[in-house]
């Protein structure tokens, strides 16, 4: 047999075959994108083109009432019903848009947390309905809180959307791969104010309401939907940013936030022009249950941020950072929820750097990045590191993304960032990279496979182990060497304080920043005894901290070494703000100390109803796990 039957036809045939596989199952991921598992909707069948809501606001009964118009385009010509998403909604009747007729409609069983579909008949002539409908008073998007949960004589309502709540409120194709502009008209009692993620268009007055009425021209996902309806206040910091709260706290809230328009063009260096018109930051009321909210033109933030010195800020440069990542270039379903979050904290930390200067910002980025190590390290413990909700990629049938939320996607999707950047040639090659990625893909709902066959496209030499990046659980593959010139004082601090040698000399030269990250660190030693933590306390007061992080942190510190005088202020900390990142860690981290874990069981099933429903429904999850693992 000569060289050319034993060799050379093999090897010919097997490069034909491979490439015959490749092109098959890239064929096949173009034309069978996975449906969303979220949602009761079929976007690959009709598609809702724009919403306009008209509602009336009753907070008394914590109910919204009236109806929205639903535009649509049927991308299957012969499709003959729109199935919506709907959760706890109250139909009356539903109007070809048209016609004025009334078309047949049937709500499905609700199923958990994901709610019901709602399929509506179409005569072939329809391409608009409008929804009658109210809300229910326990909507899992919407809390409303009694005047004593605010700090002035007003009742207060605010809607959180994300990940899969938007349903609650407005029946609508609940999944962030459909995008639409909407106009929205809301009636509330005098003298609330009402502000949505929208722009503020006009306000007609009756004698005892206001109608308050909003354009939000660009397409946004459901999720992006929201509505804050108080008494509620504002000051402008520039011509495109304003800062609402509640009255009472006007001057602390402006004061932390004035440097929200210097961030803000940092960011449009980093990413692009801002193209949302407004950015209004509205800081809310304790029981918010996140850091921030990425609304569109209305930035939600935890009022924990209010720290007196603007040392939290990092959480507007990152819910900034979601106007590129997130808002235009959107995650088209939640188990690619990565692409969201992952380049918003790379993002955010580009811009950290940008305000930080050419000669310290790559430092201040990378420990940025350094520090991010160790919510990721906690989060893969609290799943465990085999769970595959620890992947970049992850299964969401039938599991509620609110579940399945962590610091994983931020840190462990950053920290791949962070490797794609070195492995290309480090920012010079990658920022310019990020920028066209963006450009490339704004107004549009990606997966995971559109950002990596954008990179290969790019990088066509570059070798990723995509798979063990993207599908595998745990760590990431590789932990990237980090500047930690930033972090060596609090590292040096943590280490001495952990040894028992504290001078009160040291602390005055600490940040707040870096009281953060020593407390943190010396939160990850196993070996700071009740006697350092003590003696701590004594010196540095911590726990009369104004800064919900480094009481945060300090709480968790206490607890570890079983310190029992933190508990009473740790459950206090607890009880009185409802951010999830600081109140499940430290529930959790009581309910495993034998000796209080009852009672913290208890004081939660007391303060209960001070919580958003998400927290209270994730701490209870909790304390189940708890008691399944006792
Ligand atoms: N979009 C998220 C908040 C969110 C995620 C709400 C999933 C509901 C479901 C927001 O941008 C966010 O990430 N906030 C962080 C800020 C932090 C990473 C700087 C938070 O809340 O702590
Ligand atoms: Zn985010």
């Amino acid at each position: 047999m000569s060289h050319f039957q034993t060799l050379v036809v093999p090897i010919i045939a097997s490069i034909l075959i491979g490439h015959w596989i490749k092109l098959y199952f890239d064929r096949e991921n173009r034309m069978s994108p996975r449906p969303d598992p979220s949602s009761f909707s079929d976007s690959s069948q009709i598609r809702t083109t724009t919403l306009n809501i008209v509602l009336t606001a009753d907070l008394k009964s914590a109910v919204l009432s009236g109806h929205v118009d639903i535009a649509f385009k049927r991308v299957n010509k012969e499709c003959q019903s729109l199935v919506l998403d709907c959760k706890d909604l109250d139909i009356s009747r539903i109007l070809d848009q048209a016609s004025g007729e009334e078309l047949e409609y049937v709500v499905g069983d609700k199923f958990k947390e994901f709610g019901s579909p709602l399929t509506i008949s179409l005569q072939p002539s329809t391409n608009g309905v409008t929804v009658h409908y109210k809300t229910s008073p326990t909507a899992s998007g919407v809390q409303v809180l009694s005047p004593d949960q605010t700090f002035g004589e007003h009742p207060y309502l605010f809607t959180q959307n994300q990940a899969i709540h938007a349903r609650s409120i407005v029946p609508c194709q609940d999944t962030p791969g459909i995008k639409t502009p909407y106009t929205a008209e809301l009636t509330v009692d005098k003298p609330l104010v009402a502000v949505m993620s929208a722009v503020s268009v006009r306000s007609e007055e009756s004698e005892s309401t206001t109608t308050y009425f909003f354009n939000q021209k660009i397409p946004i996902p459901a999720y992006l939907l929201a509505i804050v309806i108080g008494d509620i206040v504002s000051q402008d910091i520039s011509p495109r940013v304003r800062v609402w709260s509640e009255r009472a706290n006007i001057d602390k809230c402006y004061s932390e936030f004035e440097d929200t328009e210097t961030i803000l063009k940092a960011a449009e260096e980093v990413a692009g022009e801002y193209v949302w018109g407004r950015y209004d930051l509205l800081v809310l009321p304790p029981s918010f249950p996140y850091g921030g909210m990425e609304n569109p033109c209305l930035t939600f933030v935890t009022p924990t941020l209010l720290a007196g010195d603007k040392s939290l800020v990092n959480v507007v440069a990152h819910e900034i950072a979601h106007s590129w990542t997130g808002n235009l270039v959107t995650n088209a379903n939640w188990e690619h929820f990565w692409l969201n979050e992952g380049f918003t904290v790379f993002l955010e930390r580009k811009i950290l750097a940008k305000l930080a200067g050419p000669e310290e910002g790559e430092a201040v980025r990378e420990g940025a990045h350094m520090m991010g190590l160790n919510s990721l390290k906690y989060a893969i413990e609290v799943f465990g590191k085999d769970n595959p909700l620890t992947a970049l990629n992850v299964n969401l049938d039938g599991v509620d993304p609110d579940d399945a939320f962590s610091s994983v996607p931020y840190e462990k999707g950053s920290t791949f960032l962070f490797y794609l950047e070195t492995l290309v040639g480090g920012p010079a090659v990658f920022d310019p990279f990020l920028r066209s990625y963006i450009a490339e893909h704004a107004y549009k709902s990606i997966t995971s496979e559109v950002f990596v066959s954008y990179f290969k496209s790019h990088f066509p030499n570059v070798e990723v182990d995509w798979r063990g990046w993207l599908t595998t659980p745990g760590m990431p593959l590789v932990i990237p060497k980090y500047d930690d010139s930033r972090q060596q004082k609090s590292i040096e601090v943590a280490k001495a304080w952990s040894n028992g040698d504290i001078s009160e000399k040291e602390r005055e030269s600490l940040s707040s920043k870096q009281v953060i990250s020593t407390l943190t660190l010396l939160h990850t030693y196993d070996d700071v005894t009740l006697e350092t933590v003590k003696q701590l306390d004594s010196t540095f007061h911590f726990g009369d901290s104004q800064n919900a992080e480094i009481l945060f942190a300090w709480c968790r510190v206490c607890i570890k070494a079983r310190y029992s005088p933190i508990v009473s202020k740790a459950l206090n900390f607890v009880t009185t703000q409802g951010r999830m990142k600081f109140v499940r860690p430290i529930f959790r981290d009581l309910f495993s100390w034998k000796e209080y874990s009852q009672h913290a069981i208890d004081v939660f099933e007391r303060k209960k109803s001070f919580y958003h429903n998400i927290c209270r429904s994730m701490v209870e999850k909790d304390i189940l796990a708890h008691q399944a693992n006792a």
